[in-house]
């Protein structure tokens, strides 16, 4: 993956619990690199290294790091460093997550070399959708979770995430049924 997923997930760490507890999980990872450089790729180990490591490292399942990696990714990442592509994808939550599946598209302008994932809705309510995630990748559907998270907040508009179908328990995809309640007036 790109350097920046990297650098995301260390300056999140950076910013909850502070850079010596950042160098202790390098370490249990085995990652010997200084400073991530956002266009350049590395491997996908070294994500699922770091992952794996502050998972020991803070004592907090896997699972649960990648949820608040989701959020973080949406509020400070995406919002901070790309926040004209945030913007352009929609003005709601529904209308961001009808544009989804477009949105690695613009982002692969920035990132020739990314394997994004591939998102697509159905059962469209007033209140709600289904998402379907397809990814080259494993074990990711709990950063789905926290991405989806990330936007409630970021758009104000309070929102359930539930795993309908996991690809982990067999099913084809990940199903993801999302909820949401209408934004409180401004
Ligand atoms: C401007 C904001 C965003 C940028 C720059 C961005 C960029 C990236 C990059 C660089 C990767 C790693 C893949 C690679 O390097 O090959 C990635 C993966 C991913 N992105 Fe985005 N992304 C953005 C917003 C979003 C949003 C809003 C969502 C969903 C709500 C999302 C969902 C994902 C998921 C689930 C993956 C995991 C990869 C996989 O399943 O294979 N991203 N993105």
């Amino acid at each position: 993956m790109y350097g920046m997923v990297n650098k995301a997930v260390e300056e999140m760490v950076v910013m909850h619990h502070g850079e010596p507890v950042w160098e202790r999980i390098k370490a249990k990872a085995g990652v010997d690199v200084d400073v991530f450089m956002s266009n350049e790729s590395y491997s996908d180990d070294v994500t699922y290294d770091l992952v794996g490591a502050a998972s020991e490292v803070l004592g907090v399942p896997a699972e649960q790091i990648l949820i608040g990696f989701g959020e973080h990714w949406v509020l400070h990442t995406a919002q901070e460093g790309y926040g004209g592509l945030m913007i352009a994808a929609g003005k709601t939550l529904p209308e961001f997550l009808k544009n989804l599946p477009n949105f690695h598209s613009r982002v692969a302008m920035i990132f020739p070399k990314l394997r994004p994932p591939r998102f697509e809705c159905s059962d469209f309510t007033d209140r709600s959708l289904r998402l379907h995630y397809f990814s080259h990748r494993v074990g990711l559907a709990p950063f789905v979770v926290g991405l989806m998270q990330g936007l409630g907040k970021m758009f104000g508009t309070p929102v359930t995430v539930r795993l309908a179908e996991a690809k982990a328990a067999g099913a084809d995809h990940d199903v993801f049924d999302v909820t949401w309640t209408s934004a409180p007036a401004a």
